[in-house]
């Protein structure tokens, strides 16, 4: 009797009692929602997107001409996800934008709440980054961490303009809530003695040794992760892949941003075809699947939401994601990792998860 009447009135088109009594009270109905709170698969506004880095660049350099010194920390470009009515998140936990800092400038010191990293792109001897008062050398594969709350500034003291991109948790910090940012009462950490070797430094020259030492996960195919992970947020993987690999990530719970650190190739991100060159970015959201193909050596690096998603025991395959594109999703996980393939709609590993 009480569902009859539950469904009268989810289906009442005339105004009932019950609106006045809900308005006075503070109170929505259950009963007739105008959107669903739950669903049976995630869902997301995301799309697969490719950014270039020439193109970026050509950006940054005309706005170079415009774009004051004093405000070099705010000279970037953003990567802004490119669904209808986005300005700001890259994916829906994390942001990523491109950055340059011309010869001679300095960037003030701050420090926020946000979790960040960069990866050096093209930068001359001089360049380098202050963080907690150690001043960082800025090299081309470079990837540097700057930690919550931790002070930062950047200098160039070199005679080329210098270029990175950056990667935040900032989307996450927002929508939780903790967001504190404040400048360096000196505006900029000028005695900082240089630490080559910071904890906070994953040189490329170490990188590349690493994975030349590392055994192969798939013929041609090996991969390392900088941090353990580098952050509660975010984690960071570098793969590297001989000419002519192909191989797949996803589809999981977890957001991706996949930056070229060297090397060419093309990527299937749920059917949209990208081809990219060192110095692009893609997105990878939740639920989409990536297959790479690569045309010369390549090194790509991953920057993921994976361990918390993790932490929360959210992080699991997703198969069906986008039944409406025809996707034929049904492995869990990367071909390349065999043991993925066994696993059942649910609980991911805990310690290997290919996103
Ligand atoms: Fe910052």
């Amino acid at each position: 009797m009480i569902g009859t009447a539950a469904v009268a009135l989810a289906n009442a088109r005339a105004p009932n009692p019950l609106d006045a009594m809900l308005a006075e009270a503070g109170l929505v109905n259950g009963w007739n929602k105008t959107e669903p709170s739950m669903w049976p698969l995630p869902r997301t506004d995301f799309l697969p997107a490719h950014w270039s880095y020439a193109q970026a660049a050509a950006v940054l350099d005309a706005a170079g001409a415009v774009v004051s010194t004093e405000l070099v920390e705010r000279r970037n470009v953003i990567l802004a996800n490119p669904f209808p009515g986005n300005r700001y998140p890259t994916v829906r936990t994390m942001v990523s934008a491109y950055q340059m800092v011309k010869a001679g400038e300095t960037a003030r010191s701050h420090r926020h709440t946000a979790n960040a990293l960069r990866l050096v792109l093209d930068a001359a001897p001089g360049m380098s980054t202050i963080v907690a008062g150690k001043r960082i050398p800025m090299e081309p594969g470079d990837v540097l961490l700057t930690p919550n709350w931790h002070w930062h500034g950047h200098a160039n003291e070199s005679s080329a303009n210098g270029y990175w991109l950056d990667f935040l948790d900032v989307p996450l910090v927002q929508f939780l809530g903790p967001m504190f940012f404040e400048h360096h009462p000196d505006r900029f950490e000028r005695d900082a003695p240089v630490d080559a070797a910071s904890a906070m430094r994953f040189t490329w020259n170490s990188i590349r040794e690493r994975l030349a030492g590392e055994v192969e996960i798939a013929p041609g195919r090996c991969e390392i992760e900088l941090g353990d992970p580098a952050f509660q947020t975010m984690s960071l993987h570098v793969s590297r892949a001989a000419r002519g690999k192909v191989f797949r990530y996803g589809p999981t719970t977890a957001n991706a941003i996949f930056a070229v650190m060297e090397g060419d190739g093309a990527s299937d991100i749920d059917q949209r075809g990208f081809v990219w060159s060192r110095g692009d970015v893609m997105s990878v959201p939740s639920g989409c699947a990536m297959t790479c193909r690569t045309s010369t050596q390549s090194y790509l690096l991953r920057v993921s939401d994976a361990p918390l998603l993790r932490s929360l025991d959210w992080l699991r395959p997703i198969a069906n994601a986008c039944p409406e594109q025809g996707c034929a999703i049904t492995a869990h996980g990367s071909a390349d990792r065999p043991d993925f393939q066994r696993a059942d709609l649910g609980r991911a590993p805990s310690s290997i998860w290919p996103l």
